[in-house]
């Protein structure tokens, strides 16, 4: 795999998380989840968390100064990474373009009916954070962890008109100018995310060649 510098793009439940911990962990880079960082915040009941979450539980966009200022200092000067879940507008790519170059903007693509199927039958633990999937990567036991045998909880803007919320507010929306954005600076790769993990994750290391 050439590229370092590495954005990933998609609707809710298209398998961005999924995939950007393994290609983390294949090139050694961090795995940056502005979805994460905010949940985490949240827990912690930070100003932070308390202003964002008011955002989230609606399906909504946090305000981007408040998510950039996050990410900034994590990419800046950094030689490698792998976003997920940020740059979300042509604002937010502006101003990662401030700070840092992208080698590829990979954007999952993925039909309704299966964001919902899998979002809907998305379980997280809630010790350390592992995601699971009913369906297609189901726990030994589905109410606990594999691993550390924590309990597993549905995120709670996993509901459906959350969801769509999510879709049709946040993605839907946004997505074509930022997808311009990036394939006019040549480092767009469109991505069949309809396959299994595992047909994807290939596809897209192929993608980073
Ligand atoms: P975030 O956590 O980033 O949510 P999201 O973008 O909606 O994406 P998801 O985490 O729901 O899905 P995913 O694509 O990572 O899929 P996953 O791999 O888990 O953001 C949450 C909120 O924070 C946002 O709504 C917003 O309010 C705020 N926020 C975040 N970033 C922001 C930003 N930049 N600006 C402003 N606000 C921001 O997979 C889903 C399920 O499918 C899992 O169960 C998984 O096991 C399963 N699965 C994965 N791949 C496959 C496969 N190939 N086949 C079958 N099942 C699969």
């Amino acid at each position: 795999m050439g590229a370092r510098r590495i954005v990933l793009l998609g609707p809710p439940g298209s398998g961005k998380g999924t995939q950007a911990v393994r290609l983390a962990a294949s090139l050694g880079v961090p795995h940056i989840s502005t979805g994460d960082l905010l949940r985490s915040e949240v827990q912690n009941r930070t100003a932070l968390g308390r202003e964002a979450q008011r955002f989230m539980d609606r399906g909504e966009l946090v305000p981007d100064q408040v998510v950039a200022e996050m990410i900034k200092h994590r990419v800046q000067g950094t030689t490698g990474f792998v976003l997920d879940g940020f740059p979300r507008n042509v604002k937010q790519a502006q101003i990662l373009e401030s700070v840092t170059e992208v080698d590829r903007a990979l954007h999952f693509r993925l039909d309704r009916d299966e964001i919902v199927r899998r979002l809907s039958a998305r379980r997280v633990c809630s010790q350390c954070g592992r995601v699971y999937n009913l369906l297609s990567s189901p726990p030994k036991n589905d109410a606990l962890c594999d691993l550390c045998h924590g309990a597993l909880t549905q995120r709670t803007d996993d509901t459906p008109e959350v969801i769509a919320h999510r879709i049709d507010v946040q993605y839907a929306r946004e997505i074509g100018p930022l997808v311009e954005f990036y394939r006019a600076r040549s480092v767009l790769r469109e991505i069949d995310a309809r396959g299994d993990i595992e047909t994807v994750y290939r596809a897209a290391c192929k993608a980073l060649e």
